[in-house]
């Protein structure tokens, strides 16, 4: 709060016009009063007075000198000075004023003149004081202000920034709940094809091997007959030779029974595969089990093998606990895994499935010989939709689904790999979901 300024030094080295003045004023100012140069620059450094009143000829510290101090002081500066000299010179008024006196007022004094002056000067250094509060005042508003609105901006920033985190997260959420409800439709269009396979496959099998026998013992009467014929008269044995021969009985005998056979041979490759795909997929139960990995590793493997034809495989399964869980899931993670080691495999090649276990855990992994995946990319490898291939060929989603998967089942999925040497992903599942029993 500005107080009225009303506190003035009066500094002449005459002790009649000191007093002078200070009757004058005293009414109505604080009057401090100095009769040296000196004595008065210690008073407006200690005192802060509101106004000086300076006479210039004095000795030892002439008037000017006294201002010249004052002004060159930052502590005395602001301080208005008026002149109160007997020098009634223009060229000394101009040079009072020039030294920062604010007025220059000649002696005899005019006392109604100087009193006007000493008042108008003090209202305009309370002016002056106000403005300058209320300048502070104002620039400590405007700082908070700038201060709210940057921090406001920055709120704003971090939230706009959360938000666009947040949809997209969500986004990719849902496209990957997506691709897993994709992903479990077209296990139970499998799951039901097979189904539907696996009932004309049965008997096709069945007919095929009663076919085969019913050959062979067709075969095995042939050859009696045969050996009975030469009991027969020679023209009768040329006549039924001529006729074999001419019907291709031996080609047909011998022949049917290699289709047969092939047949055979194909509809149990296709009975395997049936079995398979259904083991793959597991659409029939859809509940936690128990299951060996090794056996998960082996159907799907199997499910895609056509996939892999220009690869070697090689299986190292060790007897281990079988593990708790969702195992049509569990197939499609590893499917992933073996279509992505398939995928980065150029001939000549070679994937390893390995399976096994410590005190802590199951393991699987599978092993690739292929391109290996560059440094920069393996952090984002299993995020959905990350994918280095060509356009239209990969969609980015095989690892972050796997990666899901595992983690739905308490596991972790690793990753090491050697640009141009390959890569091997391993899953670790904890042993508190497994069973304690070694499945081979
Ligand atoms: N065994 C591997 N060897 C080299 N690179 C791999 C291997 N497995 C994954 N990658 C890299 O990781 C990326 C992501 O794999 P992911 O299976 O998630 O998607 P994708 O194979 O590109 O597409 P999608 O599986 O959806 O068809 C691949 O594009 C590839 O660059
Ligand atoms: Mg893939």
């Amino acid at each position: 709060m500005i107080q009225d300024p009303r506190k003035i030094l009066v500094v002449d080295d005459s002790p009649a016009n000191l007093e002078i003045l200070s009757d004058l004023m005293s009414g109505e100012y604080e009057v401090l009063c100095s009769l040296s140069g000196s004595e008065g620059l210690e008073l407006a450094l200690a005192e802060q007075p509101d106004l000086i009143l300076l006479d210039v000829m004095m000795p030892f510290m002439d008037g000017y000198e006294v201002c010249r101090r004052l002004k060159g002081n930052p502590v005395t500066s602001e301080i208005p000075v008026i002149f109160v000299t007997a020098l009634n010179h223009p060229e000394d008024e101009a040079r009072g004023l020039e030294l920062g006196a604010i007025d220059y007022v000649t002696k005899p004094i005019n006392f109604p003149i100087v009193h006007a002056r000493i008042r108008n000067h003090l209202a305009r250094r309370r002016m002056e004081s106000l403005l300058l509060e209320r300048t502070v005042l104002l620039d400590r508003e405007v700082a908070a202000h700038l201060d709210a609105r940057e921090q406001l901006e920055l709120l704003n920033r971090e939230l706009k920034a959360r938000v666009v985190h947040e949809v997209s997260k969500n986004r990719l959420k849902d496209q990957a709940l997506m691709v897993n409800d994709k992903l479990a439709s077209v296990g139970q269009l499998a799951a039901g094809v097979a189904h539907e396979i696996n009932n004309p496959l049965g008997f096709i099998c069945g007919n095929l091997g009663v076919l085969l026998k019913n050959f062979g013992k067709l075969t095995e009467f042939d050859t009696l007959r045969q050996e009975h014929a030469t009991l027969l008269p020679l023209a009768e044995r040329e006549r039924c030779a001529e006729e074999r021969k001419s019907l291709d009985i031996d080609y047909i005998l011998e022949d049917s029974i290699e289709i047969l056979t092939e047949s055979l041979s194909g509809a149990e490759r296709i009975t395997k595969i049936v079995r398979d795909l259904r083991n793959f997929s597991r659409v029939d139960t859809p509940v936690k089990e128990m299951v060996s990995l090794s056996e998960c590793m082996e159907s799907t493997l199997n499910v895609c093998l056509s996939e892999l034809q220009h690869v070697s495989i090689r299986q190292e399964y060790e007897p281990t606990p079988g593990i708790l869980c969702y195992a049509g899931d569990l197939n499609q993670a590893l499917l992933n895994m073996l279509i992505n080691a398939g995928q980065a495999v150029k001939q000549p090649g070679e994937i390893t499935l390995k399976c096994w276990s410590d005190e802590r855990n199951v393991y699987a992994s599978v092993s690739d010989t292929g391109c290996g995946i560059a440094e920069k990319f393996r952090e984002r490898i299993f995020e959905p939709f990350f994918t280095t291939r060509d356009v239209g060929q990969g969609a980015g989603l095989g690892l972050s689904v796997a990666h899901q998967i595992v983690q739905a089942h308490g596991g972790v999925i690793q990753v090491a790999s050697e640009v141009g040497v390959g890569t091997t992903f391993t899953l670790a599942f904890p042993l508190n979901d497994t069973s304690k029993e070694m499945i081979p």
